[in-house]
């Protein structure tokens, strides 16, 4: 790919399909909506404003940390606190595509139809790449921000349009772009985080309680995984639970699986062959948090398992 101009070509239809008109979009940290963001404000300046939604789903510390990060570039992310309509909105959902489904709606039919109103925007510019349309497409998985492509008019059913300028590009390609334009490595070599955030990673209820506890794991799991520059990791809640004794004491608690994970696109995954003692010392940090009594790690390649667990 000639990244440059891929860079030109989508600034320049971006202007062109905006034209005096204004556009919004929300960055989440991840890699995708990172180099969105960044594209974005190099075709319409301050004609589109970008905002970090709080969905009560996300990673410790992250509203800061990408508001900082972005503030570093020039670049003005304004915080939107949803955390009470989207674990309203997942209240007593426990199947996959359920809780899917609620989370599309409370971004694309409540907050960012409620964004474009307030703002006046026409636009909402999105980080969708190829494999999110793909394996939608093909039923692997129900990709939270597709919607044309499986028959959703976004402009009839939300009242707004949607541009997506990532659209032909995989990971790698994607994090290629975002060098070329300039993000700090720590941005473009982050590892993948879903849009559906956190949600992705409990099977069953997310309650409050229940995403506390991943993401207290998470943060364990990125720390001492970072080193080995694995494709993606991550702990994920079950709902299952197990016996086991703290303190002298028998308790029936918590199972967190530790997932890594090598690949390029995330297409196809085979498992990080992580030392034992890297593993002994995450099942150490783990089984430390309250009422955890039990750390696994996940030994499945994709296909058959997806990267995620819901
Ligand atoms: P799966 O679980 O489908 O994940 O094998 C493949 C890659 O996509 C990420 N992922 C998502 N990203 N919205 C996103 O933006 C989603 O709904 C979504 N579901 C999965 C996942 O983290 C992995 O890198």
């Amino acid at each position: 790919m000639d990244v440059q101009r891929f860079i030109d070509d989508k600034v320049r239809e971006l202007r062109q399909a905006v034209g005096s008109a204004s556009a919004i979009n929300a960055a989440s940290g991840g890699v995708d909506s990172s180099v969105c963001t960044v594209l974005g404000h190099r075709a319409l300046s301050d004609h589109l404003k970008t905002f970090f939604i709080d969905n009560a789903l996300m990673r410790q510390g992250e509203p800061q940390r990408v508001v900082q990060t972005f503030a570093r570039m020039g670049i003005p992310v304004t915080l939107v606190d949803a955390r009470a309509e989207f674990l309203s909105a997942l209240r007593g959902l426990i199947d996959p595509e359920a809780k899917r489904e609620a989370i599309t709606q409370a971004f694309y039919a409540q907050i960012f139809r409620r964004l474009i109103e307030e703002t006046g925007a026409r636009f909402l510019i999105h980080g969708t790449i190829l494999t999110d349309i793909e394996e939608t497409v093909a039923g692997i998985k129900r990709q939270h921000n597709i919607l044309a492509q499986i028959g959703i008019d976004p402009e009839k059913q939300f009242g707004y349009r949607i541009l997506e300028p990532l659209a032909e590009l995989r990971k790698d390609g994607v994090r290629e772009v975002g060098k070329a334009l300039g993000l700090p490595n720590e941005v473009y070599e982050r590892i993948p985080f879903p849009g559906p955030a956190l949600a992705t990673r409990i099977v069953g209820e997310v309650t409050e309680e229940r995403l506390d506890l991943v993401r207290a794991a998470t943060a364990i799991v990125e720390e001492e995984l970072a080193p080995t520059k694995a494709f993606q990791y991550f702990a994920v809640l079950l709902t299952d639970k197990a016996t086991g004794i703290r303190g002298g004491k028998r308790e029936f608690g918590h199972i967190i699986v530790v997932r890594c994970i090598e690949s390029t696109d995330a297409r196809e995954a085979t498992v990080t062959q992580l030392p034992w003692k890297t593993l002994s010392r995450l099942a150490d940090r783990i089984t430390a948090l309250p009422n955890v009594n039990r750390c696994l790690y996940d030994l499945t390649p994709k296909p058959p398992a997806t990267v995620e667990y819901v």
